[in-house]
């Protein structure tokens, strides 16, 4: 279909399983096991309502925010999945270029289809900031090679390190589908041709990950970058506190978009269980805190993404205290179109989100708070965890 036809993220998910290889759409679109996570992460956003308030004066409003010291335009980011060019010969370079020119920023995979440097030394976004997503190497000196190769480029301002990796999930759809070919990938680490545990790509990719990855790895992490360090793929409060005892600048709530744990949480359950266990997470270390502002705390971000694909996604997110939400499969579909297909769901997604600003009764980043979110839908799931005296911790 044309691209002035696509209206949604759903009319591009079903353009990409027209236009794509039977494999790649395989790759993308799967998830492990029984895809209960992933279909919940985007379900459970139809059990958290908003609480609009009306009569409020919102014929000016401004999405824009900064993440991470920078300015974009409304708080999205493009999360790092592996291979965008599978679905187009620019790949993530296109994403690159549509990401400057609609001022949001592009977390560049460790499993991009074209190196990081590739991406952000092309003219026209030399001057834009990135991110990279890290997997840590068994190796760890591959790590370290890596790292110094990224700082290079002035213009990567974040490294977030993927923690929920420790074991490639049982990704059937991938598995169940031959490759087309041998696709090209600085990470693949052999032909990806079916053996008798499947032809999946994310295994084939993954084996390079270090799972004995652990918290006392974060001084070695700290000592390779100066750079803000943010842990994606964090599941739990507790794990949320941890990386704020450990010095990190935030964590990305997410579980890989349902790919490697089945039946693990959505980000957005996992926001709201922080509200109920460790709220000063958020009230006092939130960047835009009086706490933060007033020099008293130290700021942390907390970034979601799985399962966002609305406007309306992004603002509940916002409204909870996440500094921006992350797309993965719709950017990935949208590149289908190149750079103009990615500006194009960046754009929607923008719309969507003013308009909800508007009918929640927001004008600024700066008023969403939780006031504006009703989850008495789901408030009596969340498990007000206590004492377990049969825990060991
Ligand atoms: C991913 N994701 C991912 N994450 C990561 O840290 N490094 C990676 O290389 C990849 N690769 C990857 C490939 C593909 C095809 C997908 C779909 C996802 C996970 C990604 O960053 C993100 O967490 C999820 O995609 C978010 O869920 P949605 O938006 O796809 O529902």
């Amino acid at each position: 279909p044309p691209l002035d036809s696509i209206i949604n993220t759903h009319d591009f998910e079903l353009a990409a399983q027209h236009s794509a290889t039977a494999k790649t759409w395989a790759f993308y679109s799967s998830a492990c096991n029984d895809l209960i996570t992933k279909d919940l992460n985007a379900s459970l956003f139809t059990r958290v309502l908003f609480r609009p308030r009306v009569m409020r004066k919102v014929d000016k409003i401004s999405p824009a925010t900064s993440i991470l010291g920078h300015d974009v335009s409304f708080p999205l980011m493009i999360s790092p999945a592996a291979m965008a060019r599978l679905i187009h010969p620019d790949g993530e370079l296109a994403i690159a270029r549509a990401t400057k020119s609609q001022s949001i920023i592009q977390c560049i995979s460790n499993n991009a289809s074209y190196s990081a440097s590739e991406i952000v030394s092309q003219d026209v976004v030399t001057d834009y900031p990135f991110f990279f997503q890290l997997y840590v190497d068994r190796q760890r000196h591959k790590s370290e090679a890596l790292l110094r190769k990224i700082h290079s480029h002035k213009n990567i301002t974040g490294i977030f390190v993927t923690t929920d990796a420790a074991a490639a999930g049982k990704r059937e759809a991938d598995e169940r589908v031959k490759a087309d070919e041998t696709i090209q990938n600085p990470m693949m680490t052999s032909n990806a041709t079916n053996d008798k545990k499947g032809g999946g790509y994310g295994r084939l990719m993954g084996s390079f990950i270090d799972p004995n990855l652990n918290w006392a790895d974060i001084t070695w992490l700290r000592s390779q970058t100066k750079l803000p360090l943010v842990l994606k793929g964090i599941m739990s409060a507790d794990d949320v506190r941890l990386a704020l005892e450990h010095g990190l600048d935030g964590v990305v709530l997410s579980n890989h978009g349902g790919r490697n744990l089945d039946t693990s949480p959505p980000g957005l359950l996992v926001l709201m269980e922080i509200h109920a266990r460790f709220p000063e997470i958020i009230t006092q270390h939130h960047p835009r805190s009086a706490a933060v502002r007033q020099g008293r705390a130290r700021p942390f971000s907390i970034f979601v993404d799985g399962g966002v694909r609305r406007g309306t996604d992004i603002l509940k997110l916002v409204c909870l205290g996440a500094v921006a939400a992350g797309v993965g499969r719709p950017a990935l579909f949208a590149t289908g179109y190149g750079q103009e297909g990615v500006e194009h769901l960046i754009e929607m997604l923008k719309d969507e989100f003013e308009t909800a600003m508007r009918n929640i009764g927001v004008t600024s980043i700066d008023e969403c708070s939780p006031d504006y979110i009703n989850s008495g839908a789901i408030d009596k799931w969340v498990v007000k965890r206590r004492e377990h005296p049969y825990a060991v911790s």
